[in-house]
């Protein structure tokens, strides 16, 4: 089956992402996010990279009314009934998820394809909440959309191949390089990123250095593009937690469990950059680190 028509539910961090490279690589998307204040932020979002885009030279402006123009912002589910593949990119949790899904079920047709950019839950947890099993798959993108070129394509025990050819092959459409992973909490990249950025926690708690430190060290040392505390904050701390959570109920291991600290930023509504501050402080002058 080919895909035309997409589908993007959440329009935050990552669904704006998604829903830019979809429009840019010329698929006709809806993008649902659940009130007007959410999807005028949603919107905004998208427009701020394009033109970033466009002064960066990598768009020229008609490219970037032409993906405007193919983009239809709603907080209405029932657009989605006409769409081929539907991405979800809402908040990091199962009843939330289960809940869209569910209702989406009722409204699209037999043929239209789930897809969840899940980090962290089983994708089978949320296909089993459906009656199309088989055309239910993981899609994970990475954090800026835009710029990350891998794309976690996730097959459970039952997602059947057309579903996974068709989008397997939407992936490439829009610009990205899949790989294939199997239904394991955290996929690939996860498993080995979350529990890194929760030992650079611990490494604070423990005092063994700050949080600038370990940060400078990663990127100077190790030549990463952010240390674990910006990425974080980059990330977003409150999904972060949601996804340490998940990780270690599914696997019982300290490696996963989320570190005091984390929660703590969390209870205090520091969420990262998308809020203004996490780990650091956002300024207009630049991020100024948490003293513990
Ligand atoms: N949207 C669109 N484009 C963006 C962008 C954004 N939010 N942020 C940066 N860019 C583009 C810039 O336009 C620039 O493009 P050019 O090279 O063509 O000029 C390029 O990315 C580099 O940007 P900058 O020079 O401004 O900044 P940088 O060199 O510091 O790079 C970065 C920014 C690409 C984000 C880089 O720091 C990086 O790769 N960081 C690590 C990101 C990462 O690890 N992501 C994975 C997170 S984990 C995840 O996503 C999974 C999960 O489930 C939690
Ligand atoms: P976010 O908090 O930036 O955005 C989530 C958005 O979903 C919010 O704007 C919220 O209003 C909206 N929303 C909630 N319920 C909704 C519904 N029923 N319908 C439509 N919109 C709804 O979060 P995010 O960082 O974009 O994460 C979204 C998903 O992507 C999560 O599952 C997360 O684990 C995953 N993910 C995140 C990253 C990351 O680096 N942040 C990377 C890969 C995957």
């Amino acid at each position: 089956m080919e895909i035309r028509k997409v589908g993007v539910a959440g329009c935050g961090l990552m669904g704006s992402g998604i829903a830019e490279v979809s429009a840019k690589a010329g698929f006709d998307v809806v993008v649902r996010e659940v009130d007007d204040a959410a999807l005028a932020a949603g919107r905004k979002r998208v427009e701020k990279s394009l033109d970033r885009a466009v002064s960066k030279g990598k768009l020229d402006g008609a490219g970037r009314d032409e993906a405007l123009a193919r983009m239809t912002f709603t907080t209405s589910l029932d657009l989605f009934a006409d769409r081929d593949l539907i991405i979800e990119a809402i908040v990091e949790s199962l009843d939330a998820k289960k809940e869209l899904f569910g209702y989406l079920d009722e409204v699209c047709p037999a043929q239209t394809i789930f897809a969840s950019n899940t980090s962290s839950l089983t994708v089978t947890d949320m296909a089993a909440a459906t009656a199309r099993p088989d055309r239910f798959i993981g899609l994970h993108f990475f954090n800026p959309v835009p710029v990350m070129k891998l794309v976690e394509v996730v097959r459970t025990i039952v997602t059947s191949r057309e579903t996974f050819d068709a989008v397997y092959a939407f992936s490439s459409k829009v610009g990205k390089t899949p790989i294939a992973a199997k239904d394991n909490s955290g996929f690939v990249v996860n498993l080995l990123l979350v529990p890194y950025i929760l030992d650079a926690i611990r490494q604070v708690e423990r005092g063994v250095a700050t949080i600038e430190d370990i940060d400078k060290a990663m990127t100077l040392g190790c030549g990463y593009p952010m240390g674990p505390f910006v990425l974080g904050d980059f990330v977003g701390v409150d999904t972060l937690y949601r996804v340490a959570e998940i990780m270690y109920e599914e696997y019982r291991e300290e490696r996963y469990a989320a570190p005091p600290l984390l929660k703590r930023l969390v209870t205090m509504g520091r969420y990262g950059r998308k809020t203004g501050a996490g780990f650091y402080d956002w300024t207009p002058d630049g991020p100024v680190p948490l003293k513990l």
